[in-house]
């Protein structure tokens, strides 16, 4: 494999949540103008492609992942003159767009569900996945991501449909050829007007096991676990490689799987470009190192060890056999700054040292929104300030399970999607320059401080940083090619490994820690003949680390 017919290796994603981006109409909504007015902006910062998350029409139950309408836009960010607009100012600025392609559920007002409801011998009936119940019970014992069971009974036709999502989220079904043929229709709609790729939700998941069996349930836990009979299931390489020949492969696409429950094998199999599935895979075992068993909602603090074993796992096994994704933060994750970081006193500090962490790892970087000027979670006071249907399901869940508020609360402060999700802070005006009207959500309290207008007046600010990290990748062909090898394997507060390639080496030492760390003599004597490339302080004495500090060396 080589960079130049993979010129996505060399590039850096950046991700749009349009609807906390910028709001030009003032209804308190991000829309498509208001991204437009913020392309330069991503120009400047030196990004590659865009990654839109959905802006198709949607009653939003999850925020635009639910989709009414694949070929219509969602009113509030606009219309499809706008979106042809942004496309071509895009363009016009030599970077690319990824849309988001949600197939493996369309929203129940899709018309495709309106009609497959109507009764059991409509021609729609088979394009979801309906069940008779067991014992007057659900089909099996699967639960939803979003709390509850996975499967909603329908009166009219006395069966029960599976929704892994939302209850407002059924699952297409994708033994149905017809609704592949739909998909991929779909999607020829969206090249054919020039856009760049899909970055396609939890793709893995569109295979079930047939049978759909009962998942295993462990005590303590409402439902079964179905993951094993729904992630990478039995047909999930057919269907892919399908779509890649009836679809990607007759266009310049880039393609992007979002799956979770995948080990590095499984991404080899995905990503392998000899078997045309898609160019790069989006996992998730390094963001569920701070959870106890049961999911995210259980809290456990990181073990930094955990972290290093797990990311360089995925970076050898994957060299020069398949391609991954390199994230801290999107729209599901808390804000990476609060969460392996330190948000108060070395805000600046650890956002960049977890940036360089990242960047000099092998595989395609993905910034998220705020990312770039290092903004933190939040915690609102009142429960009624969440928005995001995940948070407040599993909030009533909890509450009936005997939960206290406060024991809920915590868990939402540090998991939850909507820390991602507050409007991105542009300048220190009401509403953080966001919008004239009202957010659809809550400002972060500390956009006074954090935001984008302090970032680009300061020439130390993470935004610059992150813009280093961009062009290094650019120009050190080391960073997209080199191999890796974690260096102070056992180090509990060090974070250190090393990049070869040819003749080059890039050495990076990250500080998770908030104290000063000696670097041992060994390394040291190591790297004595080495220069520091990029670094998080000013003036660093690579003997000692000072709290998240990062030293980037190169012989
Ligand atoms: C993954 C998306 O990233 C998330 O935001 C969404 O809720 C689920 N898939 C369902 O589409």
């Amino acid at each position: 494999m080589n960079t130049t017919d993979q010129w996505w290796k060399k590039s850096v994603v950046y991700q749009i949540y349009p609807r906390s981006f910028r709001d030009l109409n003032g209804d308190g909504i991000g829309d498509l103008p208001g991204i437009i007015e913020k392309l330069d902006y991503l120009k400047l910062l030196g990004v590659d492609i865009i990654w839109l998350s959905p802006i198709y029409d949607s009653p939003n139950d999850d925020n635009g992942y639910d989709i009414r309408n694949y070929q219509e836009i969602m009113n509030e960010f606009g219309t499809m003159a706008d979106f042809d607009r942004l496309l071509e100012e895009i363009h016009k600025r030599d970077m690319k767009l990824m849309m988001d392609l949600v197939v493996n559920h369309t929203s129940d007002e899709h018309e495709w569900f309106v009609q497959s409801k109507q009764s059991k011998d409509n021609p729609y009936r088979d394009y979801y996945i309906w069940r008779e119940g067991k014992d007057g019970k659900e089909p099996n014992n699967w639960g939803s991501f979003f709390s509850g069971p996975a499967w909603e009974y329908d009166e009219a036709t006395n069966e029960y449909y599976l929704h892994l999502f939302s209850k407002k989220q059924p699952d297409l079904n994708w033994e149905n050829p017809k609704v592949r043929q739909e998909v991929y229709q779909m999607m020829k709609f969206w090249l054919e007007k020039g856009v760049d790729g899909f970055r396609m939700d939890v793709i893995n998941m569109i295979s079930k096991a047939p049978g759909l069996p009962d998942g295993v349930q462990h005590s303590g836990q409402l439902f079964g676990d179905g993951a094993p009979y729904f992630m990478n299931g039995p047909r999930i390489h057919e269907f892919l490689q399908e779509m890649n020949k009836e679809v990607l492969s007759q266009y310049p696409t880039i393609s992007v799987g979002e799956m979770p429950g995948t080990t590095p094998e499984d991404a080899v199999l995905y990503t392998n470009p000899n078997r045309r599935e898609v160019n790069m895979i989006f996992t998730f075992e390094h963001m569920d190192l701070d959870s106890a068993p049961g999911g995210k909602w259980n809290l456990k603090p990181l073990n930094l060890l955990d972290l290093k074993e797990n990311l360089a796992k995925w970076q050898t096994a994957i060299h020069n056999r398949g391609w991954n994704s390199l994230y801290w933060n999107n729209h599901d994750q808390p804000r990476i700054v609060s969460r392996f970081g330190n948000d108060e006193e070395y805000r600046v500090e650890s956002a960049k040292m977890l940036a360089a962490c990242l960047h000099f790892m092998q595989g395609t970087p993905y910034i998220y929104q705020g990312e770039e000027i290092g903004m933190t979670n939040v915690k609102f006071k009142s429960f009624k300030d969440y928005r995001d249907i995940e948070t407040i399901n599993m909030y009533n869940e909890r509450t009936s399970q005997g939960y206290s508020h406060e024991e809920i609360m915590a868990s939402i402060y540090a998991k939850g999607r909507d820390n991602a999700r507050t409007p991105i802070q542009w300048d220190d005006s009401e509403h953080a320059g966001f919008t004239t009207g009202t957010p659809w959500i809550k400002v972060n309290p500390r956009y006074q401080e954090v935001n984008v207008k302090n970032a680009l007046d300061d020439k130390n600010s993470i935004f610059y940083f992150y813009q280093k990290l961009i062009a290094l990748r650019k120009e050190l062909d080391i960073i997209a090619e080199g191999d890796f090898q974690l260096l102070l394997e056992d180090h509990p507060e060090l974070f250190a490994y090393e990049r070869k390639w040819k003749e080059e080496c890039v050495i990076v030492i990250c500080n998770f820690g908030d104290k000063d760390v000696a670097i041992e003599n060994e390394l040291l004597t190591r790297i004595s003949d080495y220069n520091v490339i990029l670094s998080n302080y000013e003036g660093s004495n690579i003997e000692k680390l000072r709290p998240f500090e990062v030293v980037v060396l190169t012989r």
